[in-house]
């Protein structure tokens, strides 16, 4: 038996809800996981981070793997998202990332077109190297659950390297591409080879299925969104088609764009809390649909939380085709019984 067969399981992870749902096809209980599961509001990842920054947690795959794994392991959750971060990619380009008392701070800040046209080419194998070392150890640990990879959307990796870190609005980004056309479409190409390059990287290296965060969908209008967001999404999703793993778009403000996505060829579309499940399934046919449970609504009591995921299962005609999530990442301070709530509601589900 060769290395690779002995470190994973590729019968038992085909046949795991999660990615019979991804294609649409599952008939067994409800699949779950939940978008940052690994974090800051479980005492075991706190018990980490104070041994280590952020970044070498990130840059280690022992401790990658660690913490990957402790979501799994508490709450049973029924796929596991590799430990990282969206921003590192941008490392590669020369940008400096620190996460200085708590967000991203990158350096220099591409506000000005003249930074964008100094930018090179890089070699993204070699850079993030440590994250493929990281999937494989996460592999050789949990080779029965299955594993997403990920990466930012091009515009969303744009929107932080303009702003040099976290905006409210992005206004700097947006103001950008309209009066800096050529750099913005400059910046959007190269980051969309180089994340092209990385997801397929992560699925050489193992991982079951890919999402792409577009976090900052929700400040285009609608045609700027098909325009500088969704065109280079479609050409990364395009250059993975072959690998036949499930792709995952997660659009943060699904609702305005809806008309778009249902064009786009991805097996799953990742639903925010603030469109109606139901909505989303009457605009997305032959979809498969992750989300999308508000997740400050974890701050209620358990009680309220599992009768409100009740309410959410219950909205729904297609099953075979759900893959339960929070509508956007779990937030810090999350109270863990109303996540263990969250978990059994779903799993005890009775369609
Ligand atoms: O989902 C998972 O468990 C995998 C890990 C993961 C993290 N970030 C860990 C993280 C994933 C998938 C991300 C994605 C990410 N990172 C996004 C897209 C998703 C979204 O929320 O819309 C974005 C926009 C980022 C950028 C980023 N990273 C910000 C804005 C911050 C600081 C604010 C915050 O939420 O803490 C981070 C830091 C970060 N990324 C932490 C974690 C667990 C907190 C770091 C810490 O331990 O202090």
């Amino acid at each position: 038996m060769t290395e690779t067969e002995l470190i994973t399981n590729p019968t038992k992870i085909e046949q795991s809800s999660f990615l019979a749902a991804c294609r649409s096809g599952n008939s067994g209980k409800l699949p779950l996981w939940v978008m940052r599961q690994a974090g800051r509001y479980l005492p075991e990842y706190q018990a980490v981070r104070e041994k280590v920054s952020f970044m070498e947690l990130c840059r280690s795959p022992n401790l990658m793997a660690e913490v990957t794994e402790q979501p799994v392991r508490r709450f049973g959750f029924d796929a596991a998202i590799m430990f990282s971060d969206i921003l590192p990619i941008l490392e590669g380009f020369g940008l400096e990332l620190s996460f200085p008392g708590g967000g991203p701070k990158l350096v220099p800040q591409l506000g000005d077109p003249r930074e964008v046209e100094k930018l090179t080419e890089y070699d993204v194998a070699g850079k993030l190297a440590f994250v493929y070392d990281g999937v494989r150890e996460i592999k050789k640990r949990m080779p029965d659950i299955p594993l997403i990879g990920f990466a930012g959307s091009p515009w969303t990796l744009a929107c932080y390297a303009i702003e040099g870190g976290s905006s409210p609005n992005f206004n700097s980004a947006r103001k950008f591409i309209h009066r800096y056309p050529g750099a913005a479409r400059k910046l959007l190409e190269m980051i969309t080879e180089a994340t092209s390059i990385y997801l397929a990287g992560q699925i050489k290296a193992g991982v079951d299925a890919i999402q792409i965060f577009d976090s900052c969908a929700g400040v285009l209008a609608h045609d700027d969104y098909r325009d500088w967001s969704l065109k280079y999404i479609v050409r990364i999703f395009e250059s993975l088609t072959n690998t036949g793993v499930p792709r995952i778009l997660f659009v943060n403000n699904l609702a305005p764009y809806v008309d778009l996505i249902r064009d786009v060829d991805c097996e799953v579309v990742g639903v925010d809390y603030r469109m109606k499940l139901s909505e989303a399934e009457a605009s997305l046919p032959g979809k498969a649909l992750q989300g999308n449970f508000d997740p400050t609504a974890l701050f209620a009591p358990p009680e309220t939380v599992a009768a409100r995921v009740t309410t959410m299962l219950e909205s729904i005609k297609d099953h075979s085709r759900l893959i339960v999530n929070l509508g956007h990442g779990i937030l810090p301070q999350t109270p863990l019984e109303s996540v263990s709530a969250l978990v059994e509601t779903v799993h005890s589900f009775n369609r």
